[in-house]
């Protein structure tokens, strides 16, 4: 028997940067999926999710998307990369289970991912690095499943390390490993507005910023500056331009919020937190109402040292806020008497310590 593991993540800063080869600076939460697997070669695979009480049975070496799958094409389209990498995925039993919540924008899909392909490698004989595995499992969401998304998920999952936030270059690959101040304080609260039916929105995101590279003459938005976006006022439409401007100024938003976080700043941290929350509601439209209010309201009781914002790929899910370790009683209890869910609720809260990457845990 095989069991690995691998948390799900929460964006601190730089949103809708990845596929425009920017930066972005997670870390890794302590809510995870966990895989267990025991092979047996010339079997079937079946795949039991033991949360949703629902399974799976295919045969690995003739692997295929199933419309309308939902979970189920995640673990498929894992299995379809590893086959077309030469890895021998053998039949067996692999049972699910995990503590994210989903569409919350705290990755419970990668997270899956990235533990199931930890599984099948290990079962497999080999080791590959933890940004191999977080780039298979990119190329496995943007299959099956269909979602055009960047590496920022994958590559949380895989790389982070307690503790620590990361830096991610999502052009380079290159990472920087972040300590996190002692006396701060990571919280997430549930803003209860569920993500759904949004992959549409997500893609089309990412058409109206290719459309901004274009205009603009970069391979990508990463390579863009304010006064090459000045210089298409007139000839990109306002959408791509808007989404453009908050491309440009999130990636220097987030390179300056990692020098910030060494440093310890929460004051510049948490300024160029409520600034990120602002471009995305402003230039980037993925904030909803509920996660408007939250981030003001969290901001407000946060005070200067620290800020919120929301996180993940929009249209709801959670908001991130930073602040001092002592400062959480008091925010807490000021989320809980000013914020409710649209179905009344109070809103699930969570205080967070840097998690480690994936990684193998029994075999
Ligand atoms: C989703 C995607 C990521 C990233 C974020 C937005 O989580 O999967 O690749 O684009 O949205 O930052």
């Amino acid at each position: 028997m095989i069991a690995a593991r691998a948390p799900g993540r929460v964006n601190l800063i730089g949103e809708h940067t990845d596929y425009n080869d920017g930066f972005a600076m997670p870390m890794a939460i302590g809510a995870e999926t966990r895989v267990n697997f025991a092979p047996d070669p010339g079997a079937v695979l079946h795949v039991a999710a033991l949360d949703l009480v629902q399974d799976d049975r295919f045969d690995p070496a003739t692997v295929a998307a199933l419309p309308g799958g939902g979970w189920r094409n995640y673990v498929r389209g894992v299995v379809d990369e590893l086959i077309r990498a030469g890895v021998a995925v053998p039949g067996g039993t692999l049972t699910l289970t995990g503590t994210i919540p989903q569409g919350t924008g705290l990755s419970s899909s990668a997270s899956l991912e990235v533990a199931l392909a930890h599984a099948l490698l290990a079962a497999a004989g080999v080791a590959w690095s933890a940004l191999d595995i977080a780039l298979l499992a990119q190329r496995a969401e943007c299959g099956f499943p269909g979602v055009r998304c960047g590496n920022l998920d994958q590559i949380a999952c895989a790389a982070t390390r307690g503790g620590h936030a990361l830096l991610i270059d999502c052009r380079s690959l290159a990472l920087r490993q972040i300590a996190l101040p002692d006396d701060l304080a990571v919280m997430i609260v549930q803003s209860g507005v569920r993500r759904g039916l949004v992959d549409g929105e997500y893609n089309t995101r990412r058409a109206e910023c290719e459309r901004a590279a274009a205009v603009i003459g970069v391979p990508a938005l990463r390579d863009a500056d304010d006064g090459m976006l000045a210089g298409v006022r007139g000839r990109l439409d306002d959408v791509a331009w808007h989404r453009a401007r908050h491309v440009i100024s999130e990636n220097r938003r987030t390179c300056d919020a990692a020098e910030a976080l060494a440093a310890g700043d929460l004051v510049a941290t948490g300024r160029l937190m409520r600034e990120s929350h602002q471009s995305q509601a402003h230039d980037f439209g993925i904030t909803v109402p509920p996660t408007d209010r939250l981030a003001g309201l969290l901001d407000h009781a946060i005070g200067a040292e620290g800020g919120a914002r929301q996180t993940g790929g929009g249209f709801g899910g959670a908001v991130v806020a930073v602040m001092r370790a002592g400062h959480v009683a008091a925010v807490r209890d000021a989320v809980n008497a000013g914020y409710r869910t649209p179905d009344g609720a109070l809103p699930l809260i969570s205080v967070e310590t840097p998690a480690d990457g994936a990684g193998i845990i029994a075999r």
